[in-house]
């Protein structure tokens, strides 16, 4: 079984042994919604057996203008039999945006507190409850509407982790706007890319932002996307800037005239009452745009009714929420993550939250804690790839603080090692938390295979068992499901809610991607490995796509956003194991005909830069490696095992190298190593 290359990063012999240790559930089974592995086993049977019943049932607590016909979903994931379809809670009426806030207002929850914003720099805070957030969803669904957004139409948000940024998705959802959010750490030419795919006339965005001690200039960003959308024949008719005074100074940002308007001028204005749109169960929600392993990123659509109980259920019961609980979750909301764990999932269950605009290590690696201390933390969600950052710093920043409020740690992004696992179990849980070890993807909307705290019993590095409604197998490398103990390609056999629908545009893509690599299964991309007790350990993916800190790159964006430079004639890109990142990108680059190797030093910080300006910062080559020729087979395809072992100094083991056409390549990329 090959996952992509590098397996995630293990230096501590001991901790590789902490795999094999167990950890059940102890005092965090008490009072929890699911509080044994038996009453685990029995609904995931139940959901399995019966699907209908069981999710029409979770359903019920939901507001609904129109309730669902039986059966409750229909859907085809056999593309032998027909096109792939997805349809739950056929013939429902809902809206999120009610079932987030309104449904908790009516239910006498309005003070409740739904963000506690902590912003980049100390001392920077505010509250907003959910009446608050309501207001203001109201305010701004009524300035989209003022300035021509329907039910229907796209608008783009690039915007900060400032309460207006999950008040501007909740605001679309209110009207039936579909939203598509971009990191806001993407550069103008990616911004530029969705933008063109989805074609907004309203983008909103911030003057500025800091990260760490770093000003970001947004509406720069902005505004250079936008002349590119331009050159391509698509306008943009408003572009709403919230003007983010503690990162910038008005008076600094360019405005374009009859285009651009402030945030703080317009918004306020407007009445905060404004009906929902009902929408039809299988209506659009969302698009959110992800790396694959060719071409351009794809937009993976979400829709309404499907995704709100799916993102809603895994929250309540993977993090076991209490109306007590406060949570922080660190994910921004440009990913998955912070769609359906920061706005979706926490607000449909009416949590209250931390919402962190700067990054755990600034001023210093203790803030992640001073913030868990600060509000009172119960449930704190994070990454490996911070975990190990935080790590690296040593442990006194955390004994320092009490944390004695944590009560469960998840993880998300990528497979974790045990090292991380066992620090962030004992040293930041002081063993009492138990971590939550979630997998899944942007496209699969919500948890897929996680433990439940009072339920499972966690092995260090594994993901555990499927969630409620989900049916995954894992697959031979000819397509075979296999049984028992095994290890290869990891598949689902079953519809679940919050499934994506389609890719934007493109529901051909959607089909090739997904469901024709085995018929009758969605293939996720990943490998793993299930053991005996039939728990699944992810091991990564399988495909062109590199998983660097937690977020997904493909190969052949690199390579071509590399190839944009005019010295570089080929590129070819490949993960290695980072310590931290967990993968880091490695790129192999040959240069025009007539260049001599190595070039002066200054064309690598070029091709960096190029990199960074055409993808973004998260896409940064770590290392250039130059090939005066790549090792390719007769027909010209790149063999990438080789690079893939030579990135990984494990030259000794790169196998048959018989079937290159000129197998000299290999000799001489190894004597530019480090050049
Ligand atoms: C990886 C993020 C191991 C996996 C929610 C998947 C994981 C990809 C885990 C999706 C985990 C995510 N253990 N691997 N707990 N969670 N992954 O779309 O390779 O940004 O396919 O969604 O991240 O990344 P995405």
């Amino acid at each position: 079984m090959a996952s992509n290359g590098a397996t995630p990063a293990q230096h501590d012999g001991h901790a590789d042994e902490y795999k094999n240790h167990q950890f059940p559930p102890g005092p965090a089974a008490e009072g929890a919604l699911v509080s044994s592995r038996q009453q685990y086993d029995e609904m995931h049977r139940e959901s399995i057996a019966d699907p209908d019943k069981f999710w029409g049932k979770i359903a019920e607590d939901f507001v609904w203008n129109k309730l669902w016909q039986n059966p409750v979903r229909r859907f085809n994931f056999d593309v032998r039999t027909g096109p792939v379809k997805i349809e739950w809670f056929v013939g429902a009426e809902t809206n999120i945006s009610y079932n987030c806030l309104d449904r908790h207002i009516e239910a006498g929850q309005g003070d409740r507190v739904a963000f506690y914003w902590e912003g980049n720099d100390l001392n920077e805070d505010c509250t907003v409850t959910y009446s608050q957030l309501l207001d203001q969803v109201c305010q701004l669904a009524n300035y989209l509407k003022s300035v021509g957004v329907k039910r229907g139409s796209d608008v783009t948000i690039y915007m900060p982790m400032i309460p207006e940024l999950p008040a501007a998705m909740l605001a679309c959802a209110r009207i039936g706007a579909v939203h598509s959010v971009v990191f806001a750490g993407f550069s103008a030419d990616s911004l530029a890319g969705r933008i063109l795919d989805s074609r907004p006339s309203v983008v909103l965005t911030a003057s500025a932002v800091k990260r760490g001690a770093k000003p970001i200039n947004l509406k720069g960003i902005v505004d250079s996307a936008i002349k590119k959308v331009e050159a391509q024949g698509h306008s943009i008719s408003t572009v709403l800037v919230y003007d983010h005074a503690l990162a910038a100074k008005r008076t600094d940002v360019a405005f374009v005239e009859g285009r651009d308007v402030w945030w703080q001028d317009a918004v306020p204005r407007q009445p905060t009452e404004c009906p929902v749109e009902w929408m039809g169960a299988e209506e659009p929600l969302f698009k959110l745009y992800t790396s694959g392993s060719t071409g351009k990123p794809k937009g993976v659509e979400h829709t309404t009714a499907g995704y709100m109980v799916g993102a809603s259920t895994t929250f309540k019961y993977v993090f076991d929420h209490r109306q007590s609980d406060i949570y922080w979750c660190t994910a921004d909301c440009g990913w998955i993550t912070g769609h359906s764990y920061v706005t979706y999932g926490p607000m449909l269950n009416g949590a209250t939250q931390v919402l962190f605009e700067g990054v755990p290590t600034y001023p210093d690696a203790g803030r992640a804690w001073d913030i868990v201390d600060k509000y009172k933390v119960t449930l704190l969600y994070t990454a490996p790839t911070a975990i190990r950052a935080l790590q690296s710093f040593g442990d006194k920043f955390v004994t320092q603080h009490s944390r004695k409020t944590l009560r469960i740690l998840g993880t998300v992004g990528e497979p974790i090692n045990p090292e991380a696992w066992k620090w962030y179990h004992e040293v930041v849980g002081e063993g009492r938390c138990p971590i939550v070890d979630t997998w899944w993807q942007t496209e699969t909307g919500a948890h897929m295979i996680t433990p439940l705290p009072g339920a499972t019993t966690l092995k260090p590095g594994s993901a555990t068992l499927p969630f409620f409604g989900v049916e995954p197998a894992v697959l031979s490398e000819k397509g075979e499901e296999m049984e028992g103990e095994c290890e290869g390609y990891l598949v689902i056999k079953t519809a679940w809610p919050s499934c994506m629908r389609t890719l934007s545009g493109d529901h051909e893509r959607f089909e090739t991607t997904y469901f024709k690599v085995y018929p009758g299964y969605y293939f996720t991309g990943d490998g793993c490995r299930r053991d005996a007790d039939g728990y699944y350990w992810l091991i990564g993916r399988v495909d062109d796509v590199i998983n660097v800190s937690g977020h997904r790159i493909g190969t052949a964006e690199v390579e071509g956003a590399l190839t944009q430079h005019p010295q570089c004639a080929e590129a070819a890109v490949v993960p290695v194991e980072h310590p931290i990142k967990g993968q880091g990108i490695y790129a192999y680059v040959t240069l025009m005909v007539g260049t001599e190797y190595p070039p002066p030093a200054q064309l690598k910080k070029e091709l960096v830069a190029t990199v960074r300006e055409v993808i973004g910062p998260i896409a940064t080559p770590d290392v250039i490696h130059w090939a005066p020729g790549l090792p390719k087979t007769r027909s010209g395809k790149i063999m990438r095992r080789i690079l893939r072992k030579i990135a990984s100094k494990e030259e000794d083991q790169l196998g048959d190298t018989s079937t290159l056409a000129d197998p000299s390549v290999v000799q001489t990329l190894l004597s530019m190593r480090g050049q």
